[in-house]
């Protein structure tokens, strides 16, 4: 794992940004997969502003997200898709049909997990993008997902529903299921770039980089990827 670190926030965004934009101006049929949460919205902006001021083109490049609130709606203000409309997709060229993400409201979660598998075997990834849970979590895999995991719905952990509360009004409207892309498949991408800012960070960072490789911490699964690039601010990296 190749470790940067920033001097803040805003530094991390543009690091991200300078290893995401050489994918996309490289090669404009890139498979970009995608990440949703507060972490990855800095360098979503510098998306839209290098799109905005260079043209950078998005017409043929495909994306497929990590993980969906299962019950809600696409156009649930708090849902995943609507997150990725709104904080990056309509901001650039990118064709809605080239977007992917789980069916949060698919009545058959394994036809739809099937659904999901069958398209992302389809379509590898150039690069993973990543934000990193407190708990050691990538996308929803909690603790103890096993390394070979596929699409599948989790019970979402007590800690993970505290972490998300601040995007809801009220901690009960968080939803307690969720569909997640597996392990497996965030580590079948050609690269993969996570990003962590913020103290409250710091010790799934460590755990990440430089503990076992356990189930326990799912992220640290990430030690024997090939090509994986760390981005974390100071205060993420405070115990590294
Ligand atoms: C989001 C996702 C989650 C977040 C993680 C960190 O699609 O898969 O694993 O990346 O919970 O979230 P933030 O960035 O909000 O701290």
């Amino acid at each position: 794992m190749e470790i940067f670190i920033t001097k803040d926030y805003e530094d991390l965004s543009a690091k991200a940004f300078e290893v995401m934009g050489r994918v996309v101006i490289s090669n404009p049929y890139a498979v970009l997969g995608l990440a949703t949460g507060t972490t990855p919205l800095g360098l979503y902006s510098k998306m839209i502003e290098d799109y905005k001021a260079h043209g950078t083109s998005y017409a043929h490049i495909r994306a497929a997200n990590l993980d969906e609130y299962k019950g809600l709606p696409k156009d649930h203000p708090q849902s995943y898709a609507y997150f990725m409309r709104e904080n990056l997709f309509r901001h650039l060229d990118i064709e809605e049909g080239n977007t992917n993400i789980e069916n949060g409201t698919a009545q058959d979660e394994q036809a739809e997990c099937a659904r999901y598998n069958k398209l992302l075997a389809e379509m590898p990834r150039d690069i993973q993008l990543l934000g990193l849970g407190s708990n050691g979590h990538i996308a929803f895999n909690e603790p103890y997902t096993p390394f070979g995991s596929e699409t599948h719905v989790v019970d979402l952990t007590e800690n993970t529903i505290k972490d998300n509360a601040r995007l809801f009004s009220d901690i009960s409207e968080v939803p307690k299921k969720a569909f997640t892309m597996g392990i497996k498949q965030i580590m079948q991408a050609k690269q993969i770039l996570i990003l962590a800012s913020g103290k409250n960070k710091a010790e799934a960072v460590y755990n990440m980089a430089h503990g076992k490789v356990t189930e326990e911490v799912p992220a640290s699964v990430l030690q024997l990827h090939p090509n994986c690039i760390l981005i974390a601010d100071k205060e993420a990296a405070s115990k590294l």
